[in-house]
């Protein structure tokens, strides 16, 4: 296959560029990807010999960068999305422009390509808070922020470009994802890089919302499982079904660390937050996929790559991001000299 993946160089995107280049010899990878805060080159530093590969640097909004990019390639597989839910309810519009309109643009392209098959990559929170149970594929989206609104719009384009042109389209809802080259504003990595500097780890209202967090490896291989076996017309949820709260999160990074449970800090909570999603992820695990890696074990091996690579995310956390962060967490006090106050 030849494959355009746009949001290539992001956290998840990136992971399944560097898999795809490893397990699929015969394929082709040309990244789009626009770069934005969240976006990092070096993500795909691994790669960048490889004859196989290419790195566009453009906007999924913008036909004339995805036309012919789409032209050379057999399917696209999109990562491309603004995804975090506090920084949509700061400022959504970008989230509309990019998870929505974006998706529009690359429909358009597929479709105009003839491609045999599209790939979207949504999330679980397109079912909203799901108090009891799992969500299952069939079941109605009731997104509750505008992050998750966005991904929801996405989506519903998708279905439309099904019915209306028979795109050969798959959608796969993916769970909290946590592993190496996260960008550190997402609770694990901002939590680790945190502790690692002897700063508080801010923890939303009573800490006891709860997500299934999978490992970012697990998510890629149902990506890719669906892309290959999945159904055009389908959705897969993929999950694994390991239900976490914040406090417990906290506690983890703190103890692989050895660092005091003094540096949790509880905060005012995210408006509207969800107190829990869950997946069922039956129909993926009837195609073969199975997650490989437990939480103890994906924590730890995240954990060790933070402190390893000191160098890909202190960087990271400087200028926008401290701009950001004291908007956000308005009632952590910083610690003296770290840079936030
Ligand atoms: P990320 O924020 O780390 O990466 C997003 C990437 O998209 C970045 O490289 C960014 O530069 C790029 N991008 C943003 N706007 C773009 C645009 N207009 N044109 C081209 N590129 C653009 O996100 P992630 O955590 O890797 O998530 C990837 C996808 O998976 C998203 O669609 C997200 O909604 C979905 N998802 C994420 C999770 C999670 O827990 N992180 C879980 C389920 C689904
Ligand atoms: O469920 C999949 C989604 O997971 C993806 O679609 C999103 O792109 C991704 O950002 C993630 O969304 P969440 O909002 O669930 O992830 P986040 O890491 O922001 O928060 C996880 C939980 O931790 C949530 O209950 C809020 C809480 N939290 C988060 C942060 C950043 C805190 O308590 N403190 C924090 O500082």
């Amino acid at each position: 296959m030849r494959l355009l993946v746009t949001g290539g160089a992001g956290f998840i995107g990136s992971e399944f560029v560097r898999m795809t280049l490893r397990e699929h010899p015969e394929d082709q990878v040309t990244v789009l990807d626009k770069l934005t805060y969240a976006g990092n080159e070096r993500n795909l530093d691994p790669v960048r010999g490889d004859a196989r590969f290419r790195f566009v640097q453009g906007d999924i909004a913008d036909p004339a960068a995805v036309g012919p990019l789409a032209r050379g390639c057999d399917t696209i597989v999109n990562f491309a999305a603004e995804s975090h839910v506090d920084r949509s309810l700061e400022a959504p519009g970008q989230f509309i422009i990019t998870d929505v309109y974006g998706t529009y643009v690359l429909l358009e392209a597929a479709r105009a390509a003839g491609h045999p098959r599209y790939l979207q990559v949504s999330t679980d929170e397109v079912y909203g808070d799901v108090a009891t149970g799992r969500s299952r594929e069939g079941d109605p989206l009731r997104p509750r922020s505008p992050y998750s609104a966005s991904k929801a719009g996405g989506e519903m384009l998708v279905q439309a470009y099904r019915a209306s042109h028979g795109l050969p389209a798959i959608i796969t809802r993916g769970s909290n994802t946590y592993g190496w080259y996260q960008y550190p504003e997402k609770i694990i990595p901002l939590f680790i890089t945190n502790a690692l500097e002897d700063r508080p780890l801010p923890i939303y209202g009573d800490g006891g919302a709860v997500r299934d967090y999978i490992f970012v490896e697990d998510h890629c291989r149902g990506i890719d499982l669906a892309l290959r076996r999945g159904v055009p017309g389908e959705d897969y949820n993929i999950g694994a079904g390991r239900e976490i709260n914040g406090i417990t999160v906290a506690d983890t990074v703190l103890r692989l660390l050895d660092k005091p449970p003094s540096l949790k800090q509880y905060v005012s909570d995210r408006p509207g937050h969800d107190r829990r999603y869950a997946l069922d992820s039956t129909k993926l695990r009837t195609l073969g996929w199975e997650p490989r890696i437990d939480v103890e074990k994906g924590m730890e091996m995240t954990v060790r790559w933070y402190v390893e690579h000191e160098e890909w995310w202190r960087p990271l956390k400087s200028g926008e991001f401290w701009a950001f962060y004291q908007r956000n967490y308005r009632t952590v006090t910083p610690l003296p000299g770290s840079g936030a106050g």
